[in-house]
């Protein structure tokens, strides 16, 4: 099953770029921008920033069900999204399905020209709050799948 394994390690590879990238805007690059550290046009610091992971993000999103789908074909999982205890299973879906509608979607349809246009009215404060706000609950998200999906996968539910 070497070709498992290689799925496996790939899997994993892309979550990490994926998320702690994630982690990275939420917990570090956002609370300086909001302060005006890199720079006084916070939008301008901000989109920089964020343009360039976002395609980061894509690419990853996409291995990461590429591989991830392949493993549950490939084992024949597909029972697991039938019982609970199997949990961590919905939320790798849920969480890959979320990411996918904001980035392939909501971003270029939408979201980016709406949060565009909050940030360049005067003041720029409550649209970097409520973005914020949103990378945190993703990343909340996001960490209880991967504690979930590293113990589910040892035989451990935690649920
Ligand atoms: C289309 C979406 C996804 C599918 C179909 C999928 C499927 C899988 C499968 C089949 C496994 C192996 C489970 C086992 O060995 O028992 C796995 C492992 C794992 N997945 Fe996903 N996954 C998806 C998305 C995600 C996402 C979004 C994350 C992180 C937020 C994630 C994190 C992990 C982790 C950390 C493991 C455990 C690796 C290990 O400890 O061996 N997956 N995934």
């Amino acid at each position: 099953m070497v070709d498992v394994a290689v799925a496996r390690a790939l899997h994993v590879l892309a979550v990490v770029i994926w998320i702690g990238g994630v982690a990275m805007v939420t917990m570090v690059v956002l609370p300086a921008v909001r302060r005006g550290d890199i720079g006084p046009n916070r939008l301008q610091a901000f989109e920089a920033i964020e343009r360039r992971f976002a395609w980061h993000a894509r690419i990853a999103t996409v291995i990461v069900a590429l591989t991830g789908f392949y493993m549950t074909d490939r084992l024949d999982l597909w029972g697991r999204f039938r019982l609970r205890e199997f949990w961590w299973m919905h939320a790798m879906v849920g969480v890959w399905l979320l990411f996918t509608l904001v980035l392939f979607v909501a971003e270029p349809l939408f979201l980016h020209r709406w949060f565009h246009a909050k940030a360049s009215a005067a003041p720029p404060d409550r649209a970097f709050a409520v973005l914020q706000r949103a990378h945190w609950l993703l990343l909340a998200l996001s960490l209880i799948t991967i504690l979930g999906a590293v113990a589910g996968s040892q035989g451990m539910s935690l649920l």
